[in-house]
């Protein structure tokens, strides 16, 4: 028997997460996913049936770590989760999907343009490279790298006292032991688990916490890759 892979109804729970403006928008992008999204090879058929649940509405309930105001960064956002879920539901912040692989930059682009998502903007790179040449208040990732790669990508980003937020689900405790080293060279100040989506997502999702520590001279906080005049290796040799 051949495989349902449609775009069911968005569960009752997501009315109310995506409420006012948000709603409309919402919709448009779960159909941007299962549309252009899986035919570009950004997301996979069997997950059409599971965009609401465990794609919308996991990334949504991030909101609720994400403090009023910031500048966020979605570091390897790929086909915009949590990135662009997270400019829906919060006109208040200001998002940057940044993401280096061209295909995907495409699509966000477009995704951006088609949800009107003023607050959001496309950047193409990747962490280590925009390491000195952009700040923001805070970094999340969902399904980008182990927690200790993640603080070394994202803590030279994040001004001082500013978080990572690291959408980890069941191994979040054991990926924050295991990151001690990682934790030490970056100078990150606290980390600590946080739950959120309870009573909306099941089970609600579990995110890494970590604070950043005070900025080097350079702008620097470990895990870039410099070179003389404080460039990154990578950046000059993609420009020649
Ligand atoms: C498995 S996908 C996850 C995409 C999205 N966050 C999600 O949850 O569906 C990982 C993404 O990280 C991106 N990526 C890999 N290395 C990166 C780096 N060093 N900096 C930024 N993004 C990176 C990849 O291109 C890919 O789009």
């Amino acid at each position: 028997m051949a495989e349902t892979n449609e775009l069911p109804d968005a569960p009752a729970v997501a009315r109310e997460i995506f409420s006012g403006d948000a709603w409309a928008k919402a919709q448009a992008y779960a159909e941007l996913l299962a549309g252009p999204g899986v035919v570009r090879g950004l997301l996979g058929p069997r997950e059409v049936p599971r965009i609401w649940d465990r794609h919308l509405l996991n990334c949504a309930v991030v909101a609720e770590a994400v403090p009023e105001g910031v500048r966020l960064v979605d570091i390897g956002s790929g086909a915009g989760l949590p990135g662009i879920v997270l400019a829906i539901i919060r006109p208040d912040i200001t998002v940057t999907l940044l993401e280096p692989l061209l295909r995907r930059t495409v699509f966000l682009e477009e995704c951006v343009e088609a949800l009107k998502l003023d607050n959001a903007e496309v950047l193409r790179g990747r962490a280590e490279e925009v390491a000195g040449t952009r700040l923001f208040d805070v970094a999340c990732a969902r399904a980008v790298a182990p927690l200790d790669r993640l603080l070394l990508w994202s803590m030279p980003l994040l001004v001082e006292g500013g978080r990572l937020l690291a959408v980890k689900g069941e191994r979040a405790a054991e990926e924050l032991e295991a990151a001690g080293d990682a934790l030490r060279k970056t100078g990150a100040r606290r980390a600590e688990l946080v739950t959120v989506g309870r009573g909306k997502v099941d089970p609600p999702a579990t995110l890494v916490r970590v604070f950043a520590g005070r900025t080097g001279p350079a702008g620097e906080r470990g895990g870039g890759r410099r070179g003389p005049g404080g460039q990154d290796k990578r950046r000059r040799k993609r420009r020649r």
